[in-house]
């Protein structure tokens, strides 16, 4: 009964929200991008408070800051002896060069690092501007504390052998080393990525080194969710960054609902973010925010299958080192929560051959989300983030194999769905939505009601929210399908 009340209060919410997102408000002048302002940087320009300083002032004042802060060579110590005492659970690889050569050093924490598992990979990119290096930072504390409390800590043990977690600390080693926020060339690598609306960045020659190493990361590895780790504000950002006319305007993609749920487990295990007066919950559209264009995060989604969120962890960019401890309790809960969330929450399963049960890398859909991703090109496993607590038609398909639907009710945890498809032997597409289980649509609202305990207050909410009241349907429809599949710790195994 509550479900149609809550989808209401959602709906309000949501208007709440958007109208909000959509003000002309002053905050960017608190983004403190100003560095982009003295470098005179392609690109938006956002002013702070303080841009009387000159850039000499400016200079001085950082490399003041940066005692304290690890020098890149400092990093690539570290991340060794990271690896020296917690081999058994750590690899350390490069994905390629900086402009001037710095290699772009990346640990892999899983209890089988560098084999490849039935497993969700996730990865965590710091210090994308190189004058943001609050990122880098927390995520050596992070590969630590996952080490120490392995076998220790119910997260840090779910975290190793559940996920691949993959740990880029410095995107842009060089802009560090000259503290600003572009790279050695000074572009701002944010930008630099392939763009859905506008044909900049098209030209592979022009696109610089470190955004090339991670345009090949992502085809070597299948991450299922990633996250950026940048400074000027306190919000977790979610797609898409850009809006094809270029306004400044809530602009969801096609998963807004499973980014919202993604940015909200963020800003809600962390110290203060969801307590924001700027972003309501402490999360944000990125174009709601201010468009951007050529950034990763849309990248990512787009073409590699990956949900990357955009994490400003820190209102300020460039923070005395003497804070970074009490950043890192800041945001410890919501880096392990968000990486845990990887196998806490959504559908999971493998898809298989009914004729000698060999994996088969078919594409997996959500019927009303016009996105696919595909399922492990080994193991055939997929992992589809989603949004709790609704229900869901899920389609896998594969050239040669007749589709399956799953109607799935997702509780607060994880379900696992595995999926034995059977060779096509004749033609018959049609035939696809006859043969599944899923009649959500085809009640009436009349016969429903006949099972509804109170009809008469069942009509009066209708009136609120209709969609509401399908929800219901599909609720109950669901329940009698699958009864009781709610907060299944180690959730049942269908096979469909
Ligand atoms: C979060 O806490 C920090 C440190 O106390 C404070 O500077 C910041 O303004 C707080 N932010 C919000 C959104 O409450
Ligand atoms: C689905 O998304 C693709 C781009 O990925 C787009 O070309 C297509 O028009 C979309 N379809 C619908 C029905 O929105
Ligand atoms: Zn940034």
């Amino acid at each position: 009964m509550i479900l149609p009340l809550l989808f209401l209060f959602l709906n309000l919410s949501f208007l709440f929200y958007s109208s909000i997102a959509r003000a002309p408000a002053n905050h960017l002048s608190k983004h403190a991008d100003y560095i982009d302002s003295i470098h005179g940087n392609q690109g938006r320009r956002l002013y702070s408070d303080n841009f009387q300083m000159s850039e000499k002032e400016y200079i001085a004042m950082l490399e003041k800051l940066a005692q304290g802060y690890m020098s890149n060579s400092d990093l690539e110590k570290a991340m060794k002896e990271f690896n020296g005492r917690c081999g058994n659970i750590s690899r350390i690889y490069s994905i390629g060069k900086s402009v001037l050569g710095v290699p772009l050093w990346a640990i892999e924490i899983s209890d089988k690092p560098g084999e490849s598992e039935a497993e969700p990979a996730f990865k965590f990119i710091g210090n994308v501007h190189g004058d943001e290096p609050v990122g880098r930072e927390l995520l050596l504390l992070l590969a630590n504390w996952l080490c120490d409390n392995y076998m220790k800590d119910p997260l840090a043990t779910l975290i190793v052998k559940d996920v691949h977690l993959h740990i880029l600390p410095s995107m842009n080693p060089d802009g560090y080393s000259l503290r600003r926020r572009g790279n050695a060339n000074n572009i701002d690598l944010n930008r630099d990525f392939p763009d859905q609306f506008f044909p900049m960045n098209d030209d592979m020659d022009l696109r610089q080194p470190e955004t090339k190493a991670i345009m090949n990361w992502l085809e070597g590895v299948h991450f299922t969710a990633s996250a950026s780790l940048h400074g000027g504000a306190l919000v977790a950002n979610y797609p898409w960054d850009g809006t094809e006319d270029r306004k400044k305007n809530y602009y969801g993609c096609p998963d807004d609902n499973t980014f919202r749920f993604l940015a909200s487990l963020y800003s809600k295990s962390h110290y203060n973010m969801s307590l924001s007066n700027e972003f309501p919950g402490g999360i944000t559209n990125g174009a709601a925010w201010y468009p951007i264009y050529g950034g990763m995060q849309d990248w990512n989604y787009i073409h590699s299958g990956c949900f990357e969120l955009t994490l400003e962890i820190s209102d300020n960019k460039w923070p005395n080192a003497s804070e970074l401890p009490t950043l890192w309790e800041y945001n410890r809960m919501s880096m392990l929560n968000l990486v845990a969330g990887l196998v806490k929450t959504g559908l999971h399963g493998r898809i298989i051959s009914s004729e000698n049960g060999r994996p088969l890398p078919a594409s997996l859909a959500i019927k009303g989300i016009n996105y696919t991703i595909a399922a492990g090109k080994k193991f055939a496993d997929y992992h589809r983030l989603l949004a709790p607590k609704e229900n869901y038609e899920v389609i896998a398909t594969m050239q040669g194999y007749r589709s399956k639907i799953a109607c799935v009710m997702l509780g607060e945890g994880a379900v696992t769905v595995d999926f034995v498809l059977d060779p096509e032997t004749t033609h018959e597409g049609s035939q696809l939505l006859e043969d599944s289980g899923c009649y959500f649509e085809s009640k009436t609202t009349l016969q429903m009601i006949d099972f509804l305990p109170d009809p008469q207050l069942e009509v009066f909410l209708l009136t609120f929210s209709v969609l509401g009241f399908l929800l219901f349907l599909v609720k109950w429809r669901a329940k009698l399908v699958h009864p009781n599949q709610k907060q299944t710790p180690v959730p049942k195994r269908a096979v469909v």
